[in-house]
This record gives structure tokens, sequence and C-alpha cells, in this order.
């Protein structure tokens, strides 16, 4: 029988498939439609300190093979998300969660770890430094190894569980942004968070999206995907969570042969609400085509030879 499962920080999924933050809302959204216990994980929502409104619409542009979304991280603030959101969460998941954090300065990015760290449903911090869709915060500390590298020493200071730093693609050098954060002791990093893009209306003549552009992700990103965990699979050790574009069983196994422990989905929940229960499904069938028993051994075959 297939295996399927990995270990993320010593916690064992039944699947490397978890719903990328932004996509899946806080989980009880998608168990109206099926039994989400199915899933390896989901990452939750992107939650800061403060509660958000988020960004002027429109806010989404559909492209070729993508779209571009400018949400600016609209939540109700991290302690609505631990007493309203979490609550409802865990009559319908059963598995520790990924929570998702922004911020706009270090201070804030600890504070809300230190608070979602009394969360015994949260399995993990996954630390956002790479929202393109705001200022002064978000990207502007995954754009640099020394500024990722403070956000990560900050919220490892508040928390005892592991902490995932989510990178940005708009950079030059992801690997060295990755490296800076392992040393810093972040326990995984995850990638790569959408690329900054733009429409322009010809009717109109200006930017689609109220707030001019806004992150590109769906299946055209997804050799851009691959190429960054590659390359950051050759920089760090510590478990690389792989995402952009993934919408099928063979796209989760390709991510994994190129450096990734497990694989989020992320624009294809909102093409198709049970995209991550039918990949789940379909495991099995791709890892008997491709000759797979178990699934955590694949992680990195690509760099093998
Ligand atoms: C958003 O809320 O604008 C998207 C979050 C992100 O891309 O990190």
């Amino acid at each position: 029988m297939a295996d399927t499962r990995v270990t993320l920080n010593g916690i064992v999924l039944d699947n490397p498939v978890i719903p990328a933050s932004g996509t899946f809302g806080y989980g009880y959204e998608f168990a109206e439609l099926y039994d989400i216990d199915c899933l390896g994980s989901f990452s939750f929502k992107g939650t800061t300190r403060e509660p958000r409104f988020g960004n002027p619409t429109p806010r989404i542009a559909e492209c070729t093979a993508g779209m571009i979304n400018s949400v600016g991280l609209q939540n109700p603030g991290v302690d609505k998300v631990i007493s309203e959101e979490l609550p409802r969460l865990r009559a319908c998941f059963h598995k520790p969660v990924v929570a998702n954090v922004s911020g706009f300065s270090v201070e804030e990015y600890a504070e809300t770890c230190a608070r979602l760290d009394t969360c015994p449903e949260i399995g993990w911090l996954e630390v956002n430094v790479s929202c393109p869709n705001v200022h002064d915060g978000g990207m502007a500390f995954g754009t640099s190894p020394e500024a990722a590298a403070a956000v990560t020493r900050a919220v490892k200071a508040v928390t005892k569980k592991p902490v995932w730093i989510k990178l940005s693609p708009n950079v030059t050098d992801i690997a060295s942004i990755a490296a800076a954060c392992e040393e810093a002791g972040a326990d995984g990093i995850s990638l790569i968070n959408t690329l900054l893009g733009m429409r322009i209306d010809l009717r109109t003549r200006r930017p689609v999206i109220a707030n001019k552009m806004g992150g590109f992700s769906g299946s055209a990103i997804k050799p851009v995907a691959l190429r960054m965990v590659y390359q950051v699979y050759e920089a760090v050790q510590v478990p690389v969570i792989g995402m952009g574009g993934v919408s099928s069983a063979e796209d989760v196994i390709e991510m994994m042969l190129a450096g990734a422990t497990a694989v989020q989905v992320g624009a294809a929940n909102l093409v198709n609400p049970f995209a991550c229960r039918d990949i789940i499904d379909d495991l099995p069938r791709a890892m008997e085509k491709y000759g797979i028993d178990k699934l955590s051994d694949i992680t990195g075959g690509a760099h093998n030879g």
C-alpha cells in the first residue's frame, strides 16, 4: 500500500498536502464541503496583531494560467482568531494546524507569535515575511537576509513551536535569505509566496488592481517555485515546504523531488474547492505510476547523481 506519510519537525502528517494560507480561510469554511481531516495539515489565513480591513477593491485580477491578488492581509486580528476562529476549527479539524503570521515590525511578529504559542491546536508557526501587498511590512522583511533573520530570532525567542519562515520569490538570491533564517533558528523554510505582478485594463488604461500591483499565483509560477525550492534545499538542512502552482498529485511529486518535505496548495483551491482532497485521493495512483512506495523517500530526489 502506498505510504503517503511525511514528518515535519517531528510531527507525522498522513500526507504532505497542506492548503496554503489565504486560500482556505480558517478551515471550517471548507469543512462544509468535505471532511478536512483528510489533509496533512493546513495553513490558516494570515493573522496580524491588530484586525485589518485589507486593501481597496478590485483586489483580484485573472491572468493566463493564474491570478493576481492584493487582499492586503484582511483578518480579524490575533485575539479574535484565538477566541472565535480556532474554537470553530477545533470542531472539524483534529490535527495540528499551521498558524500563518504577518507583521509590520519585528515586535509585532513576536507579540502575535507569543499569543499563538499558547494555542494547543497549532503545530507550527509560519512567519510570512513575503506579503507583496502591504507597505512598510510584509515583503520588506523578506528581501534582506538581515531583516529576515531579525524576525526569525525575535519569534524563536517567544515560542517553543517549530517556526517556518515563508519567503518571497521577489528577490535575487533566495538561498542566502533561507540560509540566514536557518542560522537565526528557523525550523523550516516555506516558499514561494506570490510574484509581484500587474494587469492593465485596456479600456480605462489603468491598473486593474486598485493597489496597482499584486501577487501572481497559479500554475504559471510552478517552474519558478520548483527552481527556488531546488536552490533552497541545497542551502539549508531544515525541512523545505514547497508551494507555487501545485494543482495535481504529479505536481506534489515534482515539488518533493525538488526538495520539499511537504507541499502547499494555493490558487488551485480557489478554482476547485475540492482540489486538496482530489490531490490526496489521487496520490496513490501517481505514486504507483512513478514507482514510489514511500513518499517521504523522494524528497530531494532530483539532486541525486
Ligand atoms: C494578502 O493578504 O495580500 C496575501 C498574503 C500574502 O501574499 O502573503
